[in-house]
Formats: C-alpha cells, structure tokens, sequence
C-alpha cells in the first residue's frame, strides 16, 4: 500500500475514487468539488441520499471526471476525536468495499491537524485490510494500491507524509497484534511466539531478539514464572526483543507483555462457558510484536526492548495447586492461592529480569483481570502506575490516538489484601481485583518508572465480531513517538 500527500489540483488527480469527508453544510474544498460538478453533492443532500450525519454515506459515479467515483462520508457531529475516528474508520471501510486501486482523500472539513488526520487515514486503511487467514501476514489482497491524502497547501505536504508514514505503521503493528492473537492456541505455542520474535529480527539492523528457555529461567531463578508452565507440555520461554533507534547509551523504555498463549485457570479451572476466548490471553504479549514492527517500519530515535513471557497454563499431574508456594526471581515467596491468577506470576519475573536493562520506563501489557471490565467495560484500559508523569503520558498518547486508558489507584490500603501467612504474599486479594492484582506487580517494580495497562476489556472484541483488536499499539506508539520527540 502506497500512501502519497499533495496538493496538486484535485479535479485533475485521476483516481478510481475520491473520499470526500463533509457535512451536510459544504464547505471550502466539497463547495469547489460540488460546482465542478453542477451541484450533484448538493442535491444528493436534497433529495436526502445523503444526511451528512457522522459516518453516514453516500457512493455515487462520475465516470467523464478525473476521479470516476465520489465517495462521500458524514462527519456532521464529529465534535471529538473518538468521532473524528469513526468517520475516518468507516470511510476506509467503505473505500476497501469498492473496486478501487487508486483513491484520493479530502478531509479538510474534518479537522486541521494535518498529521494527525493524516495519521488516523492511513492507519484505518491498513486496519481495514485486516483478514484472520491462519498465518502470520493477516492481510486480505485488495485491489486498493494507492491512497493520495490531498492537502490545501503545498506547505502542508511534509506534515501530511510524516502522518501517512507513522499512520501506516501502526495499522500494520495493529494488524501484526491481531493476527497473533485471533491463531487459535494450538499453533500460537509459547515456541511459535519465540519463532515469531526471530522472524520479526530477521534482516532488521536495529533489531536483536533472544529466548530465555526453562533451563535459562530456572538458573536466574524464575521460580513464579516457571510455576505456571509445570502444568503444560509446551515449554514456556522468556522472549526479548530489543529495538536500538537511538544511540546505545540512551535509557530504553521496556515494554512488558503477558502471553499466556492459553489460560485455562490451571488447577483452578476456569468455566467452560466461552474458555475459548482464553486463547486471547497472550494479547498484551502480541501488541508488544505489534509495536516491534511499527518501531521497525517508522524507524523511530528511541530505545525500545520488549520482554514477553509467554507460556501455557493448564491443569495437570504436575500443575501447581492452590497453597503451593513457590520463589520469584526477587526473592519474594508467593503463596499461590488461585492458579487462575498467573499473569502475575509470569509478569512479576520478566519486570524483575526488565531491570537489567536499566530502563528508562517499564510498561507492562496484560489481559490481567476480569474485575478490569466491571471497572471500566470494553471500552477503556485500566492504568496504574508508580509515576503521575508517566501516567498522564500514557493517558494523553491513549486520548490523541482515540486508544483511551483511565487510571485507577494504587494506594498502599489496597495492598494490604496480598497478606498471606505462609509466604511474603498472596498472590490474590479480595475487592478491588484490578488494582490488588497490579499491587501485587507493584512489588516488585520499586526500582523504577512504571505503568501497568489492564486490556482484559480492550484486547479482543466477543459475539459475532470474536476477533483480537490491536489495542493498545495505537496508545503505546503515541507515547513512544512523543518520548523520541518527533
Ligand atoms: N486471563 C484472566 C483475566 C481475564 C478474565 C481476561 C476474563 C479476560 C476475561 C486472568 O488470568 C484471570 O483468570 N484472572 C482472574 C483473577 C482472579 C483469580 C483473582 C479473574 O479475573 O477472574
Ligand atoms: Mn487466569
Ligand atoms: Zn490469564
């Protein structure tokens, strides 16, 4: 897919098709285009073929113009980014639908951050070529070759590639996320994730990927980590994968993804209903490759190392039980009391083995608790964080990219539900399970900056539309690319 800004005359661009993003009132650039046309868009509005009301639309031909067909699209109402978002999501929906290889794109009436539309363009266009085929390349072929993102002045050109550019990378990362996410648990194995990390290495200069295997885990004494995997007959492994865009001496912020690539509960067995969908429970892990590869595609100044613990949780002869305690790397003791609550116990090693890397900032990415979604439904992420700076720039990165996060607290009265009396803590506590569960990694994250993300709600879509989301690459790319200052 090739993305192009300009500003040349939009009547003589030869396109299959124009998207012309308005409302029901034209303005500036859709007033030109409607007098180039006799008033066609106006009686379209007349005539009530179209509304103009936010992502409504309206596809009509004009096969004796430079682009033989008008695909226009309602942005009536579009009042916030979450709407600006839609209207431009539904336009590359719609856009993927028709037989078009070539499209031009005119926004101007939708907002006048060029970048940013630019951005949000692109991106939607490569979410919308998203296809679940079995493979790792979860793209559908499209005729669709070219989208030209028209600018009003030449001047705006620059700010529209870098836009288009970024945009593009994070739809691919999306699209990377999701098509790891949605394989079913049977080929996503913990050793398909490792195998995935030295593809993703492969011939990319600023990328090294290693895997830490049981024997290398238990030798650094990952005995939390390892307790989840006994049960299993796929071996787990520590994936890390370290992206240099900046110089080596330049802190990296470290990104932290659970990927149970199957979570039955364990010992603590989950109900059936709907245990299908615990294959989704390795989506933090995934959106962690998903901004590997948008790092590697925008080619960003910045330090990056992901660290994805990626195992299977299951129950067996040899699982752990409930009142099992067992050793982390920290040398804190866990009593295990719920099998079902591993994602801590593999995430509190790999953020123990993350400060080896002397980061700048550690983020964790975690389908962590089923509380997350009583708390804030499927809309938002849950974020807690160590740091209020931090957190707002997380918080800021989720509302500019329409990726949003709210932040809950940590305050220490919560913790005090981890007590156990045979090991340092419990690893469960009672109320409040999304914030005991990120008190409990808070234990273990003293040493630096660091943000917890709870995407339990926001990882994956249930009902007719199953399907991994992608989120939240969209949030971390924005708060990467903010850091590395472009
Ligand atoms: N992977 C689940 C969290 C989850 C549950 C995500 C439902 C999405 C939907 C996690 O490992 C888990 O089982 N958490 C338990 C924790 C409990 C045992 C303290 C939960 O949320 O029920
Ligand atoms: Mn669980
Ligand atoms: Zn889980």
């Amino acid at each position: 897919m090739e993305f192009k800004a300009s500003a040349a005359n939009l009547l003589t661009i030869k396109v299959d098709s124009l998207i012309l993003l308005t409302g029901s009132q034209l303005h500036n650039t859709a007033k030109l285009i409607d007098d180039s046309l006799n008033g066609a868009i106006q009686a379209l509005i007349k005539s009530g073929d179209f509304s103009g009301k936010l992502a409504s639309n309206c596809i009509f031909h004009t096969p004796d113009r430079a682009s033989k067909r008008i695909i226009l699209i309602g942005v009536d109402g579009a009042s916030t980014t979450q709407k600006m978002i839609k209207a431009i999501e539904s336009a590359a929906l719609l856009l993927n639908k028709t037989p078009s290889a070539k499209a031009l794109w005119i926004g101007d009436s939708l907002s006048d951050d060029i970048e940013w539309q630019a951005s949000i363009m692109a991106r939607s266009v490569q979410t919308s070529r998203y296809k679940y085929n079995g493979s790792s390349k979860p793209t559908k072929p499209s005729k669709l070759k070219s989208v030209t993102y028209w600018c009003v002045k030449k001047s705006q050109t620059t700010s529209a590639t870098k836009g288009l550019v970024y945009g593009s990378a994070v739809g691919n990362g999306m699209n990377t996320a999701r098509g790891l996410a949605d394989l079913p648990a049977n080929i996503c194995t913990p050793n398909f994730l490792a195998s995935q990390a030295k593809k993703l290495a492969k011939g990319q200069a600023k990328v090294t990927t290693s895997i830490l295997k049981e024997a290398d885990m238990k030798t650094l004494g990952m005995g939390s980590l390892l307790s989840v995997s006994a049960g299993s007959v796929e071996p787990g492994n520590l994936i890390v994968m370290s992206y240099q865009g900046a110089e080596k001496t330049t802190k990296p912020v470290v990104l932290v993804g659970k990927a149970v690539t199957f979570d039955t509960g364990g010992i603590s067995l989950k109900a059936g209903r709907g245990m299908d969908e615990m294959k989704f429970d390795m989506c933090g892990g995934a959106s962690v490759f998903g901004v590997i590869n948008a790092l590697i595609e925008t080619q960003l100044h910045i330090n990056v190392v992901g660290i994805v613990p990626a195992v299977e949780n299951m129950p067996a002869g040899n699982a752990t039980k409930p009142g099992d305690v067992v050793t982390s790397m920290s040398g804190q003791t866990i009593e295990v009391l719920n099998t079902d609550a591993e994602g801590r116990l593999i995430l509190c090693d790999a953020l123990t083995y993350a400060a080896r890397f002397e980061p700048d900032t550690v983020i964790d990415i975690a389908t962590l608790t089923g509380a997350v979604i009583g708390a804030l439904g499927k809309l938002t992420a849950g974020l807690l964080s160590n740091d209020d700076e931090l957190a707002d720039q997380l918080l800021n990165g989720g509302t500019l990219s329409g990726d949003r996060a709210w932040r809950l607290p940590l305050w220490e009265e919560y913790d005090k539900q981890l007590k156990s009396n045979f090991a340092d803590m419990a690893n469960i506590g009672g109320e409040a399970g999304t914030i005991t569960a990120a008190c409990f990694l808070s234990r273990f994250t003293k040493d630096y900056k660091w943000a917890h993300l709870d995407i339990a709600g926001t990882a994956w879509h249930s009902g007719s539309a199953k399907g991994a989301t992608g989120r939240p690459v969209p949030m971390l790319m924005q708060y990467l690319c903010t850091k590395a200052g472009h």
